[in-house]
């Protein structure tokens, strides 16, 4: 059995409900699962509000912007003030592996940009936004790293909408003009070691600037010019559009979300099939529900393992 097979048998047994649904996949590397429960059951709200504050002693070109972290606590994510929680514990679970893959320095994974990690699905709403903004909270909590958001969902932008940021510059502006640069887009926060870069302005071919060559340019400067720097890509689903899997080729890390119940065993090998053999890759079942033993955390084994 693959491994990634038994990380998909682990998925079956986390979820009766999947059972049945998920089976073998292609042979890849990958991780074991990570299963997120959703413990209330409620969807968070969509009303976020960050208030944008230029500051008067940044250098020139940079940004910052402050981020509402009571609203953005009450809506269910994680932030600096957080205390121990189940959602806390299990992106301590997902983060783990991940900062290890990039940052230690025993294995050799074939695959380059490992500090460069995108969190898709196989379809819509399964929960990559989720993911990805509660990972950085996450990993801005780490003493001696720092986290670049990026909202890389362009046709979607659901971080950019989370934090109020539509109206900002971000990465569709970068990828359409080649005299912006990084800081230009790149907005710091009240999180210290947490950065943004939000989607940007709506552009009828913004999913496919994915793709350009400016893309791999960005995607290869903060690969190599931060190398302390964790970077998130908040995605499109892979089956939804065909440039998902190209950004796929430019990361070294993907984490993928499967929503519990509702994603097939053919989307999610689907989706596997396009993603290269020498990419790390981890599943997260994510909106779990279900009996599990008391010591249940929220979480299934090892990712990473
Ligand atoms: N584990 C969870 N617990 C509670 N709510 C969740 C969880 N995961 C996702 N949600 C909620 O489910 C909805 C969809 O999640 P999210 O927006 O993260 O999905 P997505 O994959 O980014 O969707 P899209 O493809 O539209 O960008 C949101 O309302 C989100 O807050
Ligand atoms: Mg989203």
């Amino acid at each position: 059995m693959s491994t990634i097979e038994k990380a998909l048998e682990k998925l079956r047994q986390s979820s009766g409900q999947l059972a049945g649904k998920v089976a073998a996949a292609p042979a890849k590397a990958v991780g074991a699962p990570v299963v997120m429960p959703d413990p209330s059951g409620n969807s968070v709200s969509a009303q976020h509000s960050a208030e944008t504050a230029p500051s008067s002693s940044a250098a020139k070109n940079s940004h910052r912007m402050v981020l509402d972290l009571l609203r953005l606590e009450k809506m269910g994510f994680l932030t600096p003030e957080s205390g121990r929680s189940q959602l806390a514990e299990e992106m301590r679970h997902i983060k783990r592996p991940l900062l290890l893959n990039a940052f230690g320095d025993h294995v050799d994974f074939g695959s380059n940009n490992l500090n460069l990690i995108m969190v898709t699905s196989s379809r819509p709403g399964e929960g990559k936004t989720y993911t990805s903004l509660n990972l950085a909270m996450s990993i801005a909590k780490e003493r001696d790293k720092t986290v670049l958001l990026v909202d890389a969902d362009v046709a979607k932008p659901g971080v950019t909408r989370v934090l109020n940021m539509e109206s900002a510059k971000g990465l569709v502006d970068y990828l359409l003009d080649d005299t912006l640069s990084i800081p230009d887009v790149m907005m710091r926060t009240n999180v210290p070691n947490l950065r943004f870069i939000p989607a940007g302005k709506r552009h009828i071919h913004s999913t496919e600037l994915l793709t350009s060559e400016n893309m791999k340019q960005l995607t290869e400067e903060l690969a190599t010019r931060y190398p302390d720097r964790v970077v998130i890509f908040d995605s499109p689903p892979l089956l939804a559009t065909s440039e998902a899997s190209v950004v796929a080729e430019l990361v070294g890390q993907i984490v993928m979300v499967v929503e519990a119940e509702q994603t097939s065993s053919d989307e999610v090998r689907e989706a596997l099939s396009l993603i290269a053999e020498n990419k790390i890759l981890g599943l997260i079942l994510n909106k779990a529900r279900g009996s599990f033993g008391t010591d249940y955390y929220g979480y299934y084994g090892k990712y990473g393992e």
